[in-house]
């Protein structure tokens, strides 16, 4: 029997982390779950979020028995991961924004986290600052928009250069220092990254910690059964059957798998 991983997002932005996991295990059986009823993530209080995802994560984990759950998604990981580890027996790998690699690899010692509003809200966040600035001044940028419009994106529709820019322009500070390295605390803006580097006021690095979760999730999962690429599914939580221009836009994603 092939493992099962599922990859739990609010929408569609946490394949951006599955495509690494893919990478890495082409022959695991993939449940790919956008919480599309509940999007966005990011305007939602605290008390929501862990009240939504840790049954759903419950009533996910009966119906597929994973090996493994990630949770693809900086504004539900910031709260929910302990409540997820004390409730199920399934291990769970998380993703939160990737301070620590930003501040120690910053030249400028200027960093920007570029994330939803609640994300850049957490205590979680801030705790992660406090431990690993590494005296860097760190900016925390909370963008309205931008995971929306990544989804758009990616559905194929036209997103304006000037609405990008809108939400990543408070990310580069100039003056006696510049920001160097911006980190992608929402999975989403990976999808985005080509227009943010066209865009942006000067180069910087931009940190997207998916491959270091796709090591993590190949550590704790150890060698794999089989490399044989299997069927994966996309499971919206809205009852919306994905199109098929949309099967096409994320097949690349799945690499070999195919998405039935
Ligand atoms: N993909 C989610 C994240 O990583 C957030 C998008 C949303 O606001 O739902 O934070």
């Amino acid at each position: 029997m092939p493992e099962t991983i599922l990859v739990f997002d609010s929408g569609l932005g946490g394949n951006t982390v599955l495509r690494e996991i893919v990478k890495l295990r082409p022959g695991a059986r993939y449940i790919y779950v956008a919480d599309d009823a509940y999007f966005p993530y990011g305007q939602h209080s605290e008390a929501e979020i862990v009240t939504r995802v840790v049954p759903l994560i419950g009533q996910l984990i009966g119906a597929h028995d994973p090996k493994l759950t990630v949770i693809a998604c900086n504004t539900a990981s910031t709260l929910v991961m302990d409540h997820l580890r004390k409730a199920y027996q399934v291990p769970f790998v998380g993703t939160v924004p990737a301070i620590k690699p930003a501040c120690a690899s910053s030249k400028t010692k200027r960093v920007s986290v570029l994330g939803t509003k609640g994300t850049v809200q957490r205590e979680y966040t801030k705790k992660l600052i406090a431990d690993f600035a590494q005296g860097c001044d760190v900016k925390l940028i909370g963008a309205e928009n931008l995971a929306a419009l990544a989804e758009a994106s990616l559905k194929g529709e036209p997103i304006s250069d000037r609405d990008i820019l809108e939400e990543i322009a408070p990310c580069f500070t100039d003056g006696d220092a510049r920001t160097d390295t911006v980190v992608l605390a929402c999975t989403h803006y990976p999808l985005l990254l080509d227009r943010f580097v066209e865009l942006a006021p000067w180069p910087v690095n931009w940190i997207d910690p998916a491959p270091a979760i796709a090591r993590r999730v190949n550590d704790l999962l150890g060698t794999p059964a089989s490399i044989e690429p299997q069927s994966a599914r996309i499971v919206f939580t809205s009852g919306q059957v994905p199109s098929a221009a949309l099967v096409k836009a994320l097949a690349p994603f799945f690499g070999a798998s195919h998405i039935a």
